[in-house]
């Protein structure tokens, strides 16, 4: 068994045994070790402590060694929220919005969302395939270890297995771990925008029988938003998804209220994503629902929006657990790079440093299942790791946003250099 050895760690980041999601008040601490070693065998984390106990544990096989001095050492992050599976970009509608077009005009001309169908239906599986691993390649050297991918740019029964089969294959050869999530109801496609029930139909009855049989996706997922589908409407989806043994998340409140905590706290959906507009009257509810799980943020989505930033803070007064995430997708936020979205959850949602990595791990992880095999360095958890540059201090990481301050990732047990 292969194994590496890493020395000399200024600090070790988010040491913790297993947990469950971290809610409220436990968002703020962050276990770390100074001074530290960590011994990695195969692809998983198999022990770690202070240097000054390092010769009672050392491996008996030689490992690779790696000396950290000066660095940080921590758990890879767990963007939970993506849709990096997309055919193009689109800068033309970036630049119609600073002419003056709001997101929802840009939608309303047959542009987002739409526009992305358009060019993903023309496009091949394998092409498709080969531009998202790129994407991927991008987001693991700035630091990823584990990724949900959302469908949701098909629109059709072929579109959407084409994305979901891109995601598998993904997942069959990538060492970052990936969840796949089926977003049919992303919008209605222009054909059906009289006509929700048969687009639904569609979503029900000819898309989700084969996706469950050909067991293509994790989770379901729906744009519950005004002139998208409402909250009865994301309700039908996504009971017919779990029905389907498919887990429920949700995009929602992202531009308007219209309900859809309701409908997120009755299915107990495993993740609220976006929240950009949470009204008192909800905020109420999620503190008063009982509802346990994930309250999913998006910092540079409501940044290239210009959207006012989602409340993080009197979320975590209300004892929510928040989970971080990129939402890499061309319309919102062409972005998969999770060390901005911990700067801009510090600087504009005020978010402590600590709070923001057990966001952007610990969290991040349980939003797509998968706390217990990553998210933290625990003993047997992967070995999916962020080496730093030589830095001061965990604060300056998100201080000095937009630089590039990784030295090295582990990814699966084994060192990539940069
Ligand atoms: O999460 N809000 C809905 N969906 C995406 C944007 C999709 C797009 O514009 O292509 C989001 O922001
Ligand atoms: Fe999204």
């Amino acid at each position: 068994m292969q194994a590496v050895l890493l020395t000399n760690i200024k600090q070790l980041v988010n040491v913790r045994e297993d947990t469950g999601p971290l809610y409220g008040s436990e968002m703020a601490e962050l276990p770390s070790i100074a001074n530290a070693w960590l011994l990695v065998e195969g692809n998983e984390i198999a022990g770690f402590g202070k240097m000054e106990n390092l010769k009672n544990a050392l491996p008996n096989q030689p490992a690779e060694k790696i000396d950290c001095s000066d660095k940080l050492v921590m758990p890879s992050w767990c963007d939970s929220h993506t849709h990096l599976v997309f055919a193009g970009s689109r800068e033309n509608e970036f630049v119609d919005k600073i002419r003056g077009l709001s997101y929802e005009e840009v939608n309303a001309r047959g542009g987002g969302i739409l526009n992305s169908v358009r060019k993903l239906n023309d496009i091949s599986e394998d092409e498709l395939f080969r531009i998202s691993w790129k994407r991927l390649e991008e987001i693991s050297a700035l630091g990823t270890g584990a990724v949900e991918i959302k469908s949701g740019y098909g629109l059709s029964v072929a579109g959407e297995l084409k994305m979901l089969r891109v995601i598998r294959k993904l997942k069959e050869k990538s060492s970052i771990q990936i969840k796949s999530t089926f977003l049919g109801a992303h919008t209605y496609p222009l054909a059906y925008r009289d006509d929700h029930a048969a687009y639904i139909k569609m979503i029900t009855e000819e898309m989700l029988p084969v996706i469950a049989k050909e067991k293509l996706a994790d989770y379901i997922d729906v744009f519950c938003e005004k002139g998208f589908f409402s909250p009865e409407e994301s309700e039908t989806v996504l009971r017919a998804g779990m029905h389907h043994g498919l887990q429920a998340k949700m995009h929602v409140n992202q531009i308007h209220s219209i309900g859809g905590i309701d409908t997120g706290i009755k299915l107990n959906v495993l993740s609220m994503d976006h929240l950009e507009t949470l009204h008192s009257d909800d905020m109420i509810k999620i503190k008063n629902a009982g509802w346990k799980g994930l309250c999913t943020l998006l910092p540079t989505a409501a940044f290239f929006l210009r959207m006012p930033f989602p409340p993080a803070r009197h979320l975590l007064e209300s004892g929510a657990a928040i989970a971080l995430a990129s939402d890499y997708n061309p319309g919102s936020s062409p972005t998969g790079n999770m060390n901005l979205v911990i700067s801009l959850a510090c600087i504009q949602m005020k978010l402590l440093p600590e709070e923001a990595w057990n966001g952007a791990t610990t969290n991040g992880a349980f939003a797509m299942g998968m706390g217990n095999s990553l998210g933290s360095i625990t003993v047997g958890k992967l070995a999916n790791l962020i080496i730093t540059t030589p830095v001061p201090s965990l604060a300056y990481l998100p201080y000095r946003f937009g630089t590039n301050l990784i030295d090295k990732i582990i990814l699966g047990g084994r060192p990539l250099g940069f």
